[in-house]
């Protein structure tokens, strides 16, 4: 991939004036100029209804964002996204998540042995889960299993644990629990509420060296075997990991490890094995409808010229704000309870990717990266932070997802529900002038003196910028759709900020001295710090007593 520096292009340039001449910009009136303006920056692919017009843009800026892709020669990134190259350069690895989800037929070149091994695996995961459902496969003590617990963490949680609860409406019997958390209180709570004697235990972790889940592992087993003996170990515990060595070593069986491969990075990685406690609770056909989802807009992303390009249009906005409006963060806002953990999966999925302040050429950046995702589902968050959207201070360019059909036979809650969800972004932008406020007070009661006093606290500037994703039906066929547009999105950021977003140095350091720390702690050896944490230390270890 080409090595870019996005500021040297002069579609950066054309932007940054661009900006200047665009302050006054009213979203409102630009409405109002301009009929066609809702259908002009709308796009519709089949069950996804895109809408980007509420946002502080024009014509020419989607033009010079869009020449500020093809300057970054996107194009021919794409293609590398899509070939068996190493992008992830700092790693030496392919970034090859998307031939988890390409069927046989569609792969071409350099490409078709990973799908091969990507499909093999599929097979593997697919026969076994199929024999778990259906009861063929059963505990030590012959009964059929009910609970499946997941234990992994960041990548290797993450994913599984969102679409689980998204698909809740696609849920068999079998009862799917993640752990993840080194806190005791995790395993602890959750134990309380499982069957050892028909739970499966899925120990998921690529490295198979993370502190936190093999700690949890480690308790889950001890319990498990106080409860039961060694040889029924292997009955329930199997291991999803790229380190099958390591596994082996843990106790479990050699045909109960499903690989996991070196090219899919830890939070792209649901499609894989890791989504094997997805398949065991929602089945193998509906884990297949979320894998063809995916494919699809992986399709749409590699087909679909830029200006058409849904992850790249919506990429290029998220660089907009970001880099020329100084956006710090972007709210993402689910209308639907089912997605109440998209948030947080696409903060490590945004945040680990994009969150690089090198460039590809070791060198630090002088303009911003990656942003700061936060959210909650509407319609309880409107009750939470709203106040900030509406009235606040800063710029918070927002994503309001929602889904045209309902999972339930409760039209009244629905029609709220989506009631809310229009009438936030609309409110949004039009804001409500002193002049709208002023009427309404003049309907009231109150004295010309309060009306006074009030009025300034019940203007809305408006003109606050906000994205609409209005989809069908949340379906496992939809969710992987969108899983996988929020994944080219990463990309095409990268991309244009000129980072490797497939590695997490980042998270490294932090690691390394917690395990320092470990050792300290064991042996009371406080003295080694800074004040501040040696007095932290001892405190902790006054209070232990
Ligand atoms: O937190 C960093 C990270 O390396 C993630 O990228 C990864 O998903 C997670 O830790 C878990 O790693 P593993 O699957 O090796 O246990």
């Amino acid at each position: 991939m080409k090595n870019i520096n996005p500021t040297t292009t002069s579609a950066w340039k054309i932007l940054e004036e661009h900006y200047k001449n665009l302050k006054d910009f009213d979203l409102k009136d630009s409405f109002n100029k301009n009929p066609t303006r809702a259908e002009n920056f709308t796009i519709i692919d089949d069950d996804f209804y895109v809408d980007m017009s509420k946002n502080l843009l024009t014509r020419a800026t989607k033009d010079a964002l869009t020449q500020l892709a093809r300057e970054c020669e996107l194009e021919a990134a794409i293609s590398s996204y899509y070939s068996s190259e190493c992008i992830n350069f700092t790693e030496d690895r392919e970034v090859l998540h998307t031939a988890l989800r390409t069927p046989l037929e569609k792969a071409t070149g350099s490409v078709k042995p990973y799908v091969k091994d990507a499909l093999a695996s599929k097979k593997l995961m697919f026969e076994y889960v199929d024999k778990i459902v259906d009861g063929t496969l059963t505990t030590h003590s012959g009964e059929a299993f009910d609970t499946v617990v997941s234990i992994g963490i960041g990548g290797s949680d993450l994913g599984p644990t969102m679409v689980y609860q998204a698909l809740e409406a696609y849920h068999n019997h079998i009862k799917v629990h993640y752990i993840s958390n080194v806190d005791g209180d995790h395993v602890y709570e959750s134990l309380k509420k499982i069957n050892p004697a028909t739970t499966l235990f899925v120990i998921v972790s690529k490295s198979f060296t993370t502190q936190e889940t093999l700690t949890n592992s480690t308790t889950i087993r001890k319990w498990f075997v106080d409860k039961f003996s060694e040889e029924a170990v292997g009955k329930h515990f199997i291991a999803v990991s790229s380190n099958i060595d390591k596994a082996v070593e843990f106790g479990v069986e050699k045909e109960n490890i499903f690989p996991m491969f070196d090219w899919v990075g830890g939070r792209f990685s649901l499609w894989s094995t890791v989504g094997i406690s997805v398949a065991l609770g929602i089945g193998t056909s509906n884990f297949q409808s979320l894998l063809d989802g995916a494919h699809e807009m992986d399709e749409h992303f590699r087909h679909t010229p830029l200006d058409n390009n849904i992850p790249v249009q919506l990429a290029l906005l998220t660089t907009w704000y970001n880099n020329f409006f100084d956006a710090q963060s972007e709210a993402i806002i689910p209308y639907t309870q089912y997605l109440q953990k998209l948030p947080s999966y696409l903060q490590q999925a945004m945040m680990e990717s994009n969150g690089k302040g090198v460039d590809r050429n070791g060198e630090l950046v002088d303009y911003q990266t990656g942003n700061i995702i936060w959210g909650e589902p509407g319609t309880n968050s409107q009750h939470a932070f709203f106040q900030l959207f509406h009235q606040g201070t800063k710029l918070i360019p927002i994503y309001f997802i929602a889904f045209a059909k309902a999972k339930h036979n409760l039209p009244e809650h629905h029609q709220k529900l989506m009631a809310n969800f229009f009438a936030q972004t609309e409110a949004l932008m039009n804001g409500k002038s002193a002049e709208e406020v002023q009427a309404d007070l003049d309907k009231s009661n109150m004295s010309t003196e309060e009306k006074k006093k009030l009025k300034p606290f019940k203007v809305f500037q408006g003109n606050r910028p906000s994205t609409t994703l209005l989809i069908d039906e949340l379906t496992p066929r939809s969710l992987g759709k969108l899983i996988a547009m929020f994944e080219h999105k990463i990309f095409v950021e990268g991309v244009i900020w000129n980072i490797y977003s497939y590695d997490q140095w980042g998270v490294q350091l932090g690691k390394v001295l917690a395990d320092r720390i470990l050792d300290d702690l064991k042996t009371k050896r406080f003295n080694e710090h800074d004040a501040s944490t040696t007095a932290l230390l001892k405190r902790f270890d006054s209070k232990l007593m």
